[in-house]
């Protein structure tokens, strides 16, 4: 989703807002722009597409101050018009979030003259930031003003040509940061673009406004007093962002599973316990008194909590539920303050999860555990306790690594509720434990099969759509797998626990239909078995992938890869991976931008 990059230094730093930009392309974006302060007047120049074409306009450009932009459109279409940064007279905006109240702005300031010459709620800031500064001068203080009349979510980097050298930024509910570096100060969505020119980041709070100079960095809170914020050293590398050998993100994510889930499994290395301060110091008073669980999540994460819920009630024996966030924060519930509140996210960003946690939390459930591959987010930092997920930066829009690091997260969360519970006997947990450290080689094993998936894909490339099939704990997988074909192949794909065929989609089903099976070797086997020969009856083509030990074989009509070992309660997270390979080579031969598929958003800061 949008992206910010903005700088004040001693030097030109147009390559900085340029390269910041393109380290932000993976958040999904449709245009681009910046703004510098110029000789004379504000530069501005803004294009639609991808950033190198930015890049190309703004050849020659030079300044040491400027705000730029990448735009996901939500008001008005994706052309240059709307494209950030908006202009009004002598300043420049780039905007992230939405502002809910912007109608009224806009009617009120036209009223006064000013006029809008694109559809956005962005241009409404400009104009009123102006407006304001008729009667206070100082671009701090008027950016101070304006904003407390902005209802809604927003990040903003604000310049003024009056006011060379200085960059304004504030954030209320959308994400931004400050980098501190050697001969400038920084801002930008997320670390990612910064960590060209410095490791120091300020991670601003809400309601919070900075001024950025070469030299100079100040802040006030919501109320308007003078702050310091803490400066953190990103422990991001700048190589976790690049693509090195690989051709895609999505690509390189897949392979760095082994490495992500060994990373994230590491504190249980050395130990043979699952103990509750894996989850924070407070994690074991909480857990004690909790009754039942409800997960909270969107997209992918939300697929994560649906396998979890297999896991919790077999293994831990709690009552779980699994909701969208986006429902859950607008439903009428009944709260129940011993409910551990699970919030599941990649980014901790994600606008809906961070509401339904804040939605929770209102209602007087107390008891809340952030799921998250980003330490520093809003959602991290709003809830009681956290677990982050080591699977590095995740670039591509569709998420691999973040998903199978989750689940695992969501193994460990089961095993130490079952032991906070006593319901689980240390020849089990031992046992399980012994499964969580093997898995980094169990995942390899799987990508090793991709020369076949490979081939696989091929066939089916061509085809309109596609049905997903998986029974109990692979469910969940068999709706991730369709997620992630329409997702990046846009090829329309539907998941159904394999027991409903009957109930509608068997209808569907001839011979230019593809049915990919999750088939592991557990207790479902042969029940699924029979809905396999419910399909191939009607003419449909299976995909099956089984275990080593399954007694299923391949025939006309029925292809089968079999998995290298048969994983038991783990196996969801080495099922997930043939199914990601399967919609990447889709997508490849498809031609397909495979890391930023259209329409779609990393990081959805917006509901
Ligand atoms: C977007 C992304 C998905 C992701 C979802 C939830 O739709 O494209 O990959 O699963 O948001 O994001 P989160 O960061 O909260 O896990």
């Amino acid at each position: 989703m949008c992206g910010i990059v903005a700088a004040a230094a001693s030097s030109n730093i147009v390559s900085v807002l340029i390269e910041g930009l393109k380290k932000l392309e993976y958040r999904g974006y449709d245009s681009a722009g910046l703004a510098v302060i110029g000789s004379q007047q504000i530069e501005r120049v803004r294009s639609v597409g991808r950033v190198a074409e930015l890049e190309k306009g703004a050849a020659g450009t030079q300044s040491s101050t400027g705000i730029a932009h990448t735009r996901w459109a939500t008001h008005g279409a994706p052309c240059e018009r709307n494209a950030h940064p908006h202009v009004s007279g002598h300043i420049a905006v780039v905007h992230n979030g939405i502002i809910e109240n912007h109608e009224a702005l806009r009617t009120e300031l036209s009223a006064q003259g000013y006029i809008f010459t694109s559809d956005t709620d962005t241009e409404s800031i400009a104009h009123l930031i102006e407006s304001v500064q008729k009667t206070e001068p100082d671009l701090f203080k008027a950016v101070q003003q304006a904003t407390r009349r902005l209802i809604g979510a927003y990040a903003i980097a604000v310049i003024d040509q009056r006011h060379p050298g200085k960059v304004i930024v504030a954030r209320e509910g959308s994400p931004l940061l400050l980098g501190v570096g050697e001969a400038g100060h920084y801002a930008a969505s997320d670390a990612s673009a910064l960590l060209q020119v410095t490791r120091n980041m300020v991670y601003l709070e809400n309601g919070d406004i900075a001024e950025l100079g070469a030299n100079t960095l100040r802040i006030a809170d919501a109320a308007g007093q003078a702050v310091e914020r803490p400066v953190h050293v990103s422990e991001l590398s700048a190589a976790a962002v690049e693509l090195g050998e690989y051709q895609h993100y999505m690509q390189k994510e897949i392979f760095e599973q082994p490495q992500a889930l060994g990373n994230t499994l590491e504190m249980i290395g050395g130990s043979k316990s699952s103990q509750p301060g894996i989850f924070g110091a407070d994690a074991a008073s909480i857990l004690a008194d909790v009754d039942s669980i409800l997960i909270l999540a969107c997209g992918t994460s939300s697929h994560a909590g649906l396998t979890a819920r297999y896991w919790l009630e077999a293994i831990a024996g709690v009552p779980c539920n699994v909701e969208i966030a986006s429902e859950y924060r607008y439903r009428v519930s009944v709260p129940n303050p011993r409910q551990l509140i699970v919030v599941i996210s990649q980014s901790g960003e994600t606008a809906d999860t961070l509401a339904a946690l804040q939605h929770a939390k209102a209602k007087g459930q107390a008891k809340t555990l952030a799921i998250c591959n980003v330490p520093e987010s809003a959602i991290v930092r709003e809830s009681a306790l956290r677990f982050i997920t080591r699977a590095g930066p995740e670039i591509g829009v569709a998420s691999t690594k973040a998903f199978t690091t989750q689940l695992a997260a969501l193994f460990l969360l089961t095993l130490v509720v079952a032991k906070v519970k006593g319901r689980l006997s240390e020849a089990d947990e031992a046992s399980y434990q012994e499964q969580l450290r093997h898995l980094p080689v169990a995942v390899n094993k799987v990508l090793a099969l991709e020369p076949a998936i490979k081939a696989w894909a091929q066939r089916f490339a061509n085809k309109s759509d596609a049905l997903f099939l998986g029974r109990g704990r692979h469910y969940p997988i068999a709706l991730e797998g369709a997620l992630k074909l329409k997702e990046i192949s846009y090829i329309h794909a539907e998941a159904y626990p394999a027991g409903e065929l009957k109930h509608g989609p068997l209808a569907l089903v001839d011979a230019n239909m593809p049915v990919i099976t999750v088939a592991p070797n557990d207790e479902l086997l042969e029940k699924l078995k029979s809905n396999l020969q419910e399909v191939r009856a009607r003419g449909g083509e299976l995909y099956v992938f089984a275990d080593g030990d399954s007694e299923i074989e391949g025939s006309e009509g029925v292809n089968i890869i079999k998995l290298p070992e048969h994983y038991g309660q783990l196996s969801p997270i080495l099922h997930v991976i043939p199914l990601q390979l399967l919609s990447y080579h889709a997508a490849l031969v498809k031609g397909t931008d495979v890391d930023k598929p259209r329409n779609l958003a990393k990081s959805v800061t917006v509901e």
